[in-house]
């Protein structure tokens, strides 16, 4: 029944599909984000001062000419740890300390960064729920966006933000975080597998094996605030696993067929992480792209792996490829290739909660943060929305196969418009 499943929508047209139906948006100024970038440091503020706001921060100041100099999260104790982390590393760059009035606390930060006039450029590094909000709002309000990945949580925010993407186009620059497609041995492997180097790809493989991801239990927090601080193991904040952290892997996939799947079935669960949260832990997953090529996915997030491994695998009537986060990378068959890289520094695969990995992705981040600063300093804007919301319905078509059980393709996905709404009022944490 898979093989057989035929592509019914074509790329463009469902592009145009989701256009056509999404919310609107306030539309952007013309010229209004550009601001004092020409000549001198890009201006950043952080909406989300966590883990990866941190570090994605403080790459685009070590690796570009940033600085920060607003920053805005729900709670205080992030906020101040955040501005203790900034405060340090502008004053190690020269940089002037965070001005006290660019520093937004509460559930309103989100819109009050967004309308700071000291910004060229807004980091979103919230929980994946709130991104198709924040992304509107801070488009609407002129600024150029570097959005994290997932940028949303379930279909009618995907389509908004293709939505939010279309209203920013040629204004704005738009990232989204799949650093990967900037990792030059993967860009390399790409390059090489979809000019021909195993043939016309007949299959593949795509995983992602970790161990569970620690946070702290906040003894003393309300079940909301509970939900909010571990909201990675939060179904309806976080998307579950497999659009949160398994869509990197779903993006390599469909970075290299340069599409999205037309079908999947699978299934999953929650089998052995059973403590926190209603995330599932495990997935699997065959994914039939355009040509019935199809492509197993698996994935866990339980016990302490210290063997992680997230990977893509193809396989063509010329050879076959290997891609791992680390040190894997090549091409075995008729045009061999080596990236030649040694193993992962660090161990127990905390790296992949980060996103600060060595190996393939040494250069990732560095990569990607030139490149989304140069398309603003030359007006080249990127915009990634489209991109972004293919990868995180992809992942969607994955969880709806597994918790239905059920063959679903990619039209029926597109119909959806169930809600991931964690039902939680925010306006609580003033
Ligand atoms: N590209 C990668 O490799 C990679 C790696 C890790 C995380 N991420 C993504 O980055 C995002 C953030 O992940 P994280 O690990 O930093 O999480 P985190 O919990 O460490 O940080 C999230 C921050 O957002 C704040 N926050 C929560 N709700 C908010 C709201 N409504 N308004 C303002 N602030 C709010 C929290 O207080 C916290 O400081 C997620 O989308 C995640 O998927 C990407």
């Amino acid at each position: 029944m898979v093989d057989n499943f035929t592509e019914k929508i074509s790329r463009r047209s469902f592009l145009g599909a989701a256009a056509a139906t999404a919310a609107g948006v306030m539309l952007v100024k013309p010229g209004a984000a550009r601001g004092a970038q020409a000549s001198s440091t890009l201006r950043m503020g952080i909406l989300g001062c966590g883990g990866r706001g941190t570090a994605v921060g403080t790459g685009f100041v070590n690796n570009t000419n940033t600085r920060v100099v607003a920053l805005a999260d729900l709670f205080a104790d992030q906020l101040e740890a955040g501005c203790k982390h900034f405060n340090e590393l502008n004053q190690s760059k020269g940089f002037e300390a965070i001005d006290s009035s660019q520093l937004f606390r509460g559930p309103k930060a989100y819109q009050q960064i967004a309308a700071s006039k000291e910004l060229d450029f807004i980091l979103i590094t919230t929980p994946p729920y709130f991104h198709p909000l924040h992304l509107e709002t801070v488009v609407g309000a002129g600024k150029h966006v570097y959005c994290e990945k997932p940028v949303a949580v379930d279909v009618p925010g995907a389509k908004r933000v293709m939505h939010i993407g279309e209203t920013a186009q040629g204004k704005l620059s738009l990232e989204v975080g799949f650093q990967i497609r900037k990792a030059p041995p993967h860009v390399e492997l790409v390059r090489r597998l979809q000019a021909g180097a195993i043939g016309k790809i007949g299959s593949g493989l795509g995983y992602y094996y970790c161990g569970h991801i620690d946070r702290p239990e906040w003894p003393n927090a309300s079940p909301e605030e509970k939900r909010l601080r571990n909201w990675v193991w939060d179904r309806k904040l976080s998307g579950d696993i497999i659009v949160e952290q398994n869509i990197h892997i779903i993006d390599m996939i469909n970075w290299t067929l340069n599409g999205h799947p037309v079908s999947a079935v699978g299934s999953g669960g929650r089998k052995q992480r059973t403590d926190a949260g209603d995330c599932s832990d495990n997935f699997n997953v065959v994914f039939v792209y355009p040509e019935h090529v199809q492509v197993s996915f698996g994935s866990t997030q339980f016990g302490n792996n210290p063997a992680f491994d997230a990977a893509t695998r193809f396989f063509g009537p010329n050879g076959s490829s290997e891609a791992h986060y680390d040190h894997r990378m090549s091409i075995a068959g008729a045009e061999p290739w080596d990236a030649g890289l040694g193993p992962t520094q660090g161990s127990g695969g905390q790296f992949s909660i980060s996103g600060t990995f060595k190996g393939s992705l040494d250069q990732a981040e560095p990569e990607k943060q030139k490149a989304f600063v140069e398309s603003i300093t030359s007006g080249q804007f990127h915009d990634q929305a489209a991109q972004g919301a293919e990868s995180a319905l992809s992942a969607m078509l994955g969880r709806t196969a597994a918790y239905t059980g059920k063959l679903v393709t990619w039209d029926e996905l597109l119909k959806s418009k169930e809600v991931f709404d964690p039902k939680i009022d925010i306006s609580k944490f003033a």
